[in-house]
């Protein structure tokens, strides 16, 4: 069955082109984000594995741990990695799982049949440091994934496991917040010392809180 967002992620070991790791163990008490390529020495996932490579000092100010995953050997990644460091202007930094015989592609769902019944989509999974799979994205193989879009919600989803708010639509970290529904006037009163504004009795706007 598909893996949905509040599950657990399974845990798996595999060989990558940074040693062998026992997933959990990898990502420690930090967040992660796993996420899978149709295949080796193609356009856009090379694209995808420079952008975020470069964005490496983005995922560590929010500690989070970055690991790709396709379903070729880890001979061929190397090769691969070669031409990204050349054509991406990065030097790789983080692992990239060998996975030929698909266990983790199967453990993750991240084959599509009626897509593609032997490469992977474009997979996204978010994990907090509960080990729960917190974000869900899945692209086709011909749409290259935004990373912005991917460190946006992560933002999001750090703030809202804090703090009683939600962010609205095409927010960004430092924006104002929503107030959760769940809490009243006078609760809202006490955990937003900056104020808030109320627009309809359910819509609630308070300055991001942890700024
Ligand atoms: C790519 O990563 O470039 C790609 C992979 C499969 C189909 C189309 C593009």
């Amino acid at each position: 069955m598909a893996l949905r967002l509040g599950d657990l992620a399974p845990n798996f070991t595999a060989e990558t082109t940074e040693g062998k790791i026992d997933f959990h163990q990898w990502l420690g008490d930090g967040w992660g984000v796993l996420f899978s390529h149709p295949a080796d020495y193609t356009p856009v996932c090379t694209t995808e594995l420079g952008m975020a490579a470069r964005l490496k000092d983005e995922f560590t100010r929010r500690n989070v741990k970055v690991l790709a995953i396709s379903v070729d050997p880890l001979d061929s990644h190397r090769g691969w990695i070669s031409d990204i460091n050349e054509t991406q202007g990065c030097t790789m930094n983080f692992p990239i799982i060998a996975d030929p015989d698909k266990k983790v592609a199967s453990l993750y769902d991240m084959i599509h049949p009626n897509a593609d019944d032997k490469a992977t989509v474009r997979s996204v999974f978010v994990i907090g440091p509960d080990k729960k799979i917190k974000l869900t994205i899945t692209y086709p193989a011909s749409t290259g994934r935004n990373f912005a879009e991917i460190l946006r919600v992560i933002d999001s989803l750090q703030l809202t496991a804090k703090h009683k708010v939600a962010t609205p639509v095409n927010w960004q970290d430092g924006q104002d917040c929503i107030v959760v529904p769940a809490l009243s006037d006078e609760e809202a009163t006490k955990l937003f010392p900056k104020g808030f504004k109320k627009i309809k009795p359910y819509l609630r706007v308070t300055p991001q809180p942890n700024r």
